[in-house]
């Protein structure tokens, strides 16, 4: 039996798009109201189980058949843990992973059957933000052996085998996407009672995405508090 108070949030997008970013301050949001929160995190997951080397590139190849077995297993491994925290107390839960792929969609659409489920993409294109968003990753200890070039030209081509499975939202029966760096909802397509969306919406359009203005180089703080707020409107659909 569901809850009425329960939901599950999936994260999309491709690496370094401001995914988790989102997700902590959606659960700072709904926590300062109340609200039971947790994440689900799968990159991190990863790298706590596998003691091996799971940097390198041709590990997110998607005809790399360990490699797409291994990161399902920890997809299902953290639906079910969402799944755990739901069926307890827990009242939202967020599955941080790219779910950029159709077929890993459907595997959470599938699981969750019967409970709402939010789908947030997670939007930013501009090549400057990117660039400071891949340096922030490739200090995580799995770079530790590579050069920063190597670690850099490393998360790049991780980039490019998820950019060869990526399909954006749309059939989804959820869904928000999300412009990432400006805070703004580009689409919003909700079809059923979706539990807490006006706040994740206010929290979404607020001034959310502030931290990866702060690691971009040479921007003032009077210059970042002047766009976000500029920006933090909605644009309805
Ligand atoms: C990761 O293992 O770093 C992310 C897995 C995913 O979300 O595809």
């Amino acid at each position: 039996m569901t809850r009425g108070d329960t939901l599950y949030i999936a994260m999309v997008g491709l690496p370094a798009r401001g995914k988790t970013t989102v997700a902590g301050k959606l659960k700072e949001n709904l926590q300062k109201d109340g609200i039971r929160t947790r994440i689900f995190n799968n990159g991190q997951l990863r790298r706590k189980l596998e003691p091996k080397d799971t940097s390198y590139p041709e590990f997110y190849d998607p005809k790399n058949q360990e490699g797409v077995a291994f990161r399902e297993k920890i997809a299902l491994m953290n639906i079910s843990r969402a799944q755990k925290f739901i069926r307890g107390k827990g009242q939202v839960a967020i599955l941080d992973a790219t779910n950029v792929s159709l077929k890993r969609r459907a595997v959470i659409s599938k699981l969750l059957a019967g409970h709402p489920i939010l789908f947030i993409e997670c939007i930013n294109d501009d090549q400057g933000i990117l660039k400071s968003s891949i340096q922030r990753k490739i200090v995580l200890p799995e770079f530790r052996h590579l050069s920063k070039a190597g670690a850099i030209r490393s998360f790049t081509q991780r980039i490019h085998y998820y950019e060869s499975i990526y399909v954006p939202l749309d059939r989804e029966e959820n869904l928000v996407k999300l412009d990432s760096l400006n805070n703004r909802i580009i689409i919003e397509d909700i079809s059923r009672d979706i539990p807490y969306f006006d706040r994740i919406r206010d929290c979404l359009v607020t001034d959310i995405i502030r931290n990866l203005f702060l690691i971009r180089h040479g921007e003032t703080y009077f210059n970042l508090e002047t766009r976000t707020r500029g920006d933090s409107s909605l644009t309805p659909s």
